[in-house]
């Protein structure tokens, strides 16, 4: 059974913050972060938006794009590491989209790789779970974990949300052709937001021994995050994953149209394409205008490269995330 994406559709907050901007909270300038990121704006949600409204916006868009009724939508996946809701927000997003049927929605955890393994689950549930029309969302707001006075890292963020639709097709029509996800537990120290849990005044215990105090709840901590290693990590990883990905589909290098990586620094987009050597006519950015969206950024970059006439029907896509976990991972894609 083939699976093929058929629609796209992306949101991004009103608020729009430049460098500029963010010169008058850190010692830093325009010039330090577009020559050493390629970032030059960023959106952020304010206080009262909603990430999940963003994430059904971008949905909505994917849909109408596709001319799928939602509910024809039989699973929804939302791919976040900010939900606002622990246990999941993907069951709010398909209430907001009206789906009769009850379909099936959960969350996917991956950071900034959350989209691709997103859509390989896609695939998966189409080909294994007899799935027929798959809403795949990227969907993050970074914003609500940066540091503000960090330097090294508020510079690098903004928020936002791109959706696919990924629809069951004959296999000849099969948009999925490869793919290939790790992770790396050891790497963790490199970049994460860790739990802080608070204690109560409660002590408890059994018998007359004191265990404890009972949690009141917990937090988790800012953006902590080694700039270089993380550079390297994706420097190192992303060409090697993407080669392995294109080798399981009987392609090379020369076949792909696009290089379509996660949009974390131009640096890395432009050492990765050196190395798959890619010219940079055919690498997709737009990190300039939004900065690292996280598991947004793909479909985001996506959806305005389809929109633009960029991508075509029929062009062949390598696309790659990798993040927090750490976790990488590509996938070799039609449009
Ligand atoms: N403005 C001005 N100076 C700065 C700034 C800033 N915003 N940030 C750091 N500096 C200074 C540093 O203090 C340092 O000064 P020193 O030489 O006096 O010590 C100097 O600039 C160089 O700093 P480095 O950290 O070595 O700069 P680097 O070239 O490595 O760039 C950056 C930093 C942009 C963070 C880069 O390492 C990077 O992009 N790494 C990848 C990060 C990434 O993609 N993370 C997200 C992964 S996705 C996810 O899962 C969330």
């Amino acid at each position: 059974k083939g699976c093929k994406l058929v629609g796209c559709g992306s949101a991004v907050p009103n608020l729009l913050i430049s460098n500029d901007d963010l010169s008058k909270i850190v010692d830093t300038n325009d010039e330090w972060i577009s020559v050493r990121t390629g970032i030059r704006n960023r959106r952020i949600l304010s206080q009262k938006d909603s990430l999940t409204a963003l994430a059904v916006e971008a949905a909505k868009k994917a849909l109408e794009m596709a001319k799928v009724d939602h509910d024809e939508v039989d699973l929804v996946l939302m791919c976040t590491s900010t939900p606002e809701d622990l246990f999941g927000s993907a069951p709010q997003i398909q209430k907001a989209l009206g789906c009769k049927n009850n379909p099936l929605a959960y969350d996917i955890t991956a950071a900034c790789s959350g989209f691709v393994l997103g859509l390989v689950s896609a695939a998966c549930h189409i080909r294994g779970g007899g799935f027929k029309n798959v809403l795949v969302i990227g969907a993050d707001a970074l914003s609500r974990y940066v540091d503000w006075t960090d330097r090294g890292s508020c510079i690098l963020f903004g928020d936002a949300a791109g959706a696919v639709l990924v629809q069951a097709c004959d296999s000849e029509e099969d948009g999925l052709f490869a793919f290939d996800l790790h992770s790396d537990g050891g790497g963790q120290r490199h970049l994460n937001a860790s739990m802080k849990e608070k204690e109560t005044d409660h002590e408890i215990g059994t018998n007359g021994s004191l265990l404890g105090k009972l949690p009141k709840g917990s937090s988790y901590s800012c953006i902590q995050m080694n700039g270089k290693e993380v550079f390297r990590f994706a420097v190192r990883v992303v060409p090697q994953s993407i080669e392995l990905a294109l080798e399981k589909a009987g392609l090379t290098g020369s076949s792909i149209d696009w290089l379509l990586l996660h949009q974390a620094n131009q640096r890395i987009l432009d050492a990765v394409a050196t190395r798959l050597q890619l010219p940079s006519e055919r690498v997709i950015s737009n990190l300039a205008n939004y900065g690292n969206t996280s598991a947004a950024s793909i479909p985001l970059a996506l959806d305005e490269a389809v929109r633009s006439g960029k991508v075509k029907p029929g062009h062949t896509i390598a696309t790659a995330g990798f993040g927090a976990g750490l976790t990488w991972g590509s996938a070799i894609i039609r449009w």
